[in-house]
Formats: C-alpha cells, sequence, structure tokens
C-alpha cells in the first residue's frame, strides 16, 4: 500500500449556505468561512470540501452553475474567496473544490446559446433529441421529479435533465466541452486549491443510444440509472480529466458516484489507472430504502451495515482507497441515521459512532455540525421546507402514493434539509448564525447543542473527534492497517481489528440502547493491550475476553502480540 497525504487526511465538509453569515443577509458566506478558520484548525482537520461557491441561481443551492469561474453573490466575491484560501493555506488546511460537470445551470452562458438554434456552436455542448412519435425520446424520470427530458419550443427538441429541469446534462460525448472544463479545472488549480470532489461524475457518461427504461412498480417513469451510471466512457473521460486537467498538480479528488459497486470502485481509485483518488458509494446511506426510496424508509439491522461496510473495506484494501462518510449535505444528520439523538444518548452515541467510522480504513469525513453532535430537525410544515428534491417529492407523491403523514415520517428521517440547517455556533438567537433572518430555520435545540457550549465542555463530541483525529496522526496502523469484522453475525455490536505488522488495533462498539456482551474471539492473540479511546469511563485493566458493553459504549484497544 502505497503511503500519499491524502490518505491520512481527515475531510471537513461545507455548505457554505448553512455555515456562517458574516453580513447578516441570512446566507452563509465565505467571510464567513474564513472567520470560522482557527475553529477547523483546532479541530484538526487537513482539507475543506466547500460545496459549491460559483455563481448560481440556487434552483439547487449551487449545484446549478452559471458561470463557473466567478463567485455566487450572496456569498462574497473572488477576492473573498483568494482570502479565504490563503487564511486556510497558512493554517496548514487544504481546500478541495465541489465540481459540477455532469450539468450546468440552464442560466449558463453556454446553454442559452445552444438553445438558440441547431446550428449554434454551442448546441453540442448540450444532449438534444428529436421528439419520438410527439414523446420525450425515453421514458426516464429525473432525480427531482417529472421526465429527464423537457421539450424546448425554440428548436422543437428535448433536452437532457438528469436532474431538475434547470440543470440540463453537459454533453461529455464533445471534446471541445471536454477541453472547456479541463482549462476550468487548471483556472482553480493554478489560483492554488488543491483539488476537487466531483458531484455525480460517473454520470457523465450516456448510453448513447438511449433504451427505455424499466418502469417499477407504481412509479409512472422508468429506471434510465443503467443507461448513464458507470456508462461505456467513463474510464476513457476520467483518465483523459486526469492526463489533461490534474496531472502536474498534487491534488485530491474523491469521485460521487450513486450506484458505483466495489468493483467498478477498483477500478476508479487503483493506484496505476490514474483517475480519481477515492468514490463515495451510496450503499448504506441507501439502506432502509422504501419503495418510494428514502419517502417511505424501513428499518435496517446492524448486520446490513457492516456487510456493507466490510465489503468496502476487504474491497479496496490491497489497491484504491476508501472515503468514510455517516453524513453531508444530501443525508440526514449522522447521530439521528445512525446512533440514538435522544437527550440520553445523543453524546455517547454520536462519540460511538465517530469512532466506529473513523477506526476504519479511509479518509474520514465530517460534515459540518456533526463535530458538535448536530441533529435532525422536524419541521411539521411543508412551507418551512427548502430543498427541491423534498418540495418535489411532496408534490408528486402525496397523496396518491403516500399519505400526508407518511410522507413526513420520511422528510424527518430523511429530507436533505435536515443537514442544511445552520451550524449552532452559539446560543444567541439564530444560534448565532445570522443577525438577520436565516434562510432555512434554525433547528430549535440550538440552546442546548451548539458550538460554544462544546468548546467549554472537555468532554463534548467536538474533543472527541478532536483526539480521533490526532490518534490517525499519531497511530499509522489507523490509516493503513487491514480490516477483519467479527462478530459478523451480532445485531448490536459492531466490532473489528485493524492490522499493520505486529501491531493491531481492536475496536469495540455497541449500536444498540441495551447492555449488551462483546466475547473476544480465540484467534485475536495478544500480550498486552493498552486502551487508546472509549465514550465511557473503563477500568484500564479489565479484562476484554468478556466485556459488557453499555448502551452505544465503544472503546479502540492496541493489542500487542
Ligand atoms: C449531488 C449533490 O450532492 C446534490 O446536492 C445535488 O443535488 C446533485 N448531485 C445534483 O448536482
Amino acid at each position: 500500500m502505497n503511503k500519499t497525504w491524502w490518505k491520512e487526511s481527515v475531510i471537513y465538509q461545507i455548505y457554505p449556505r448553512s455555515f456562517n453569515d458574516s453580513n447578516g443577509d441570512g446566507v452563509g458566506d465565505i467571510n464567513g468561512i474564513t472567520e470560522k478558520i482557527p475553529y477547523l484548525s483546532e479541530l484538526g482537520i487537513d482539507v475543506i470540501w466547500l460545496s459549491p461557491v460559483y455563481k448560481s441561481p440556487n434552483d439547487d443551492n449551487g449545484y446549478d452553475i452559471s458561470d463557473y469561474r466567478n463567485i455566487m453573490d450572496e456569498f462574497g466575491t473572488m477576492e473573498d474567496f483568494d482570502k479565504m484560501l490563503a487564511e486556510a493555506h497558512h493554517y496548514g488546511i487544504k481546500i478541495m473544490m465541489d465540481l459540477v460537470v455532469n450539468h450546468s445551470s440552464d442560466e449558463h452562458a453556454w446553454f442559452q446559446e445552444s438553445r438558440k438554434s441547431k446550428e449554434n456552436q454551442y448546441r453540442d455542448y448540450y444532449i438534444w433529441k428529436k421528439p419520438v412519435n410527439g414523446e420525450p425520446p425515453t421514458n426516464w424520470g429525473a432525480a427531482f421529479g417529472g421526465s429527464v427530458w423537457e421539450y424546448d419550443e425554440e428548436t422543437g427538441e428535448y433536452y437532457l435533465h438528469l436532474f431538475s429541469k434547470k440543470q440540463p446534462d453537459l454533453n461529455w460525448e464533445n471534446p471541445i466541452l471536454r477541453n472547456e472544463i479541463y482549462e476550468m479545472m487548471r483556472f482553480w488549480l493554478n489560483k492554488g486549491i488543491d483539488g476537487f470532489r466531483m458531484d455525480v461524475i460517473n454520470f457523465i457518461s450516456k448510453d448513447t443510444s438511449y433504451p427505455q427504461g424499466e418502469i417499477r412498480e407504481g412509479h409512472k417513469y422508468g429506471n434510465g440509472s443503467k443507461y448513464y451510471m458507470n456508462g461505456p466512457k467513463i474510464h476513457e473521460f476520467l483518465q483523459e480529466m486526469n492526463k489533461e486537467a490534474l496531472s502536474g498538480f498534487d491534488t485530491i479528488t474523491v469521485g460521487e458516484m450513486p450506484g458505483v459497486s466495489v468493483e467498478e470502485g477498483k477500478l476508479y481509485t487503483g493506484t496505476s489507472r490514474n483517475e480519481l483518488n477515492m468514490v463515495f458509494h451510496f450503499e448504506h446511506v441507501g439502506l432502509g430504502d422504501g419503495r418510494f426510496g428514502k419517502w417511505d424508509p424501513r428499518e435496517w439491522k446492524l448486520t446490513e451495515l457492516k456487510e456493507i461496510m466490510t465489503k468496502w473495506q476487504k474491497g479496496l484494501e490491497m489497491d484504491g482507497w476508501n472515503s468514510l462518510y455517516w453524513s453531508n449535505h444530501d443525508q440526514p444528520r449522522a447521530i439521528s441515521r445512525w446512533g440514538n439523538d435522544s437527550d440520553e444518548y445523543r453524546m455517547v452515541s454520536g462519540k460511538m459512532i465517530a469512532t466506529c467510522l473513523h477506526m476504519m480504513q479511509g479518509t474520514p469525513y465530517i460534515y459540518q455540525g456533526e463535530e458538535i453532535g448536530m441533529t435532525n430537525v422536524k419541521f411539521n410544515d411543508i412551507n418551512d421546507y427548502r430543498d427541491i428534491e423534498t418540495l418535489n417529492a411532496y408534490r408528486d407523491l402525496t397523496p396518491v402514493s403516500l399519505t400526508h403523514e407518511e410522507i413526513f415520517k420520511g422528510i424527518h428521517e430523511r429530507s436533505r434539509d435536515n443537514a442544511r440547517t445552520p451550524v449552532q455556533w452559539d446560543s444567541s438567537p439564530n444560534a448565532g448564525f445570522t443577525t438577520g433572518t436565516p434562510w432555512i430555520n434554525v433547528n430549535p435545540n440550538y440552546e442546548k447543542i451548539n458550538a460554544e457550549a462544546a468548546l467549554k465542555d472537555e468532554n463534548s463530541i467536538f474533543y472527541y473527534y478532536k483526539k480521533l483525529i490526532k490518534l490517525r496522526k499519531q497511530n499509522e496502523i489507523i490509516v493503513y492497517g487491514t480490516f477483519d469484522l467479527l462478530m459478523e453475525k451480532d445485531e448490536q455490536i459492531f466490532a473489528y481489528t485493524r492490522t499493520l505488522g505486529e501491531d493491531q488495533l481492536l475496536v469495540i462498539c455497541n449500536f444498540s440502547a441495551q447492555n449488551t456482551v462483546f466475547t473476544l474471539p480465540e484467534d485475536v492473540r495478544y500480550s498486552s493491550k493498552e486502551l487508546l479511546i472509549s465514550n465511557l469511563n473503563v477500568d484500564e485493566n479489565q479484562s476484554i475476553e468478556e466485556v459488557t458493553l453499555q448502551p452505544y459504549e465503544a472503546r479502540v484497544y492496541r493489542l500487542k502480540k
């Protein structure tokens, strides 16, 4: 396993709109981020993944870009950006930008030109098709509802949009478009940024025969995903991008990849393949999806989670690399999803899930607010939600497919807005996020859960994360050790070892609200042990052959052979 800085890093994701507002307009901004760099430095992270800050009409909060080389007005100016970058670098923190190039905004100059006429030089920057018998060319449904095809009167053709109709897909078959993108990437790299998180990057190569998708029971549209996920030319495009845009720079890259398998993950991240450093797979975050995906969730089992995580750990162990995440701006809050956000168990379970993730092999990601144990929010009025995906799902699924009560259960558990309520900085009005009116309401629990309180409490989740990050810096085994699952069939305990040469770690996590007994398998042998970290007080001399774990207890031991 070759050693690199990005394998040894911990990444912190900032969703700028909800991070920190410096000018009182209710929207987080770049100067707000700059103000908080010392806070992030105190936590000890190495890299910031910055969700999009480019010019955008905000149909999808910046994931619809109208100008790739300028900053969104609400977020500030290019000067502010340069200052933030310099400040981050001053603190030894790198910046990884979001790269959204499967699609642009329909307000991008390229699309404005493209829609004008079939002869326009930008026509082929997007994917245009003639109607088939007066209908769209395929039956595929879009991620945010409706068809993926939008009819444009101007030229009498449809354009493809896998997300909203204001997010037309770029045509990667066109080499001129590809070069524009590589040039734009070099523009940012030359500015000094340190890498890219690539939005749905495994969607850029489509099956250009555009077959019909299968229509599942209860659905109006067909599922076209197998014709655009991990498509025919995806590896060719990524290798070209690597050569044309990234080579010559010392970067970190991660590809967001819904529907990626471990086998494909090996191809995307294999060292000799020169594509990406790592990918975000979706297998664990999709656990419990119902007939209508996240909107009618079912219970999931710990054995299901362990199977998924283990498959990825073992699959990329020898070559390739994992990214490790519980949450991001598209997912519910980590504690509410994987731990227990009740008053009784929030702190202990927040530390437990952090332990379980940060001790695995891969680069860990912390989503803003996770380090202070922020939780999901329960707005009861649909008008309090802002997310296009949530609003469209409510519009399209109620009352025929799901009742109001059913979909609200799904929204409370899984809506993207759970992650998008403002970061809770202190107990002052609006959690210290803004002096104005926030663009989305603050979670009412901010008086109790906030960064100021966390920084004052030496037992806080914040300091626990800080310790986990520090341990990674001090123990190579946390980065490079191999992974082996223990107690595979247990529905309460997630336990595993990490091994590097003669060194071994034993990680034990109770994912349940009950006491439960951990039994050390006989083949784990050791002559001495040392407790590295735990989320409850532990008698260090206690034997580990059999341990009664308390609810959500987590421990990590270093074992000497
Ligand atoms: C994935 C992003 O993370 C999400 O926020 C966005 O809506 C879609 N891609 C479309 O860009």
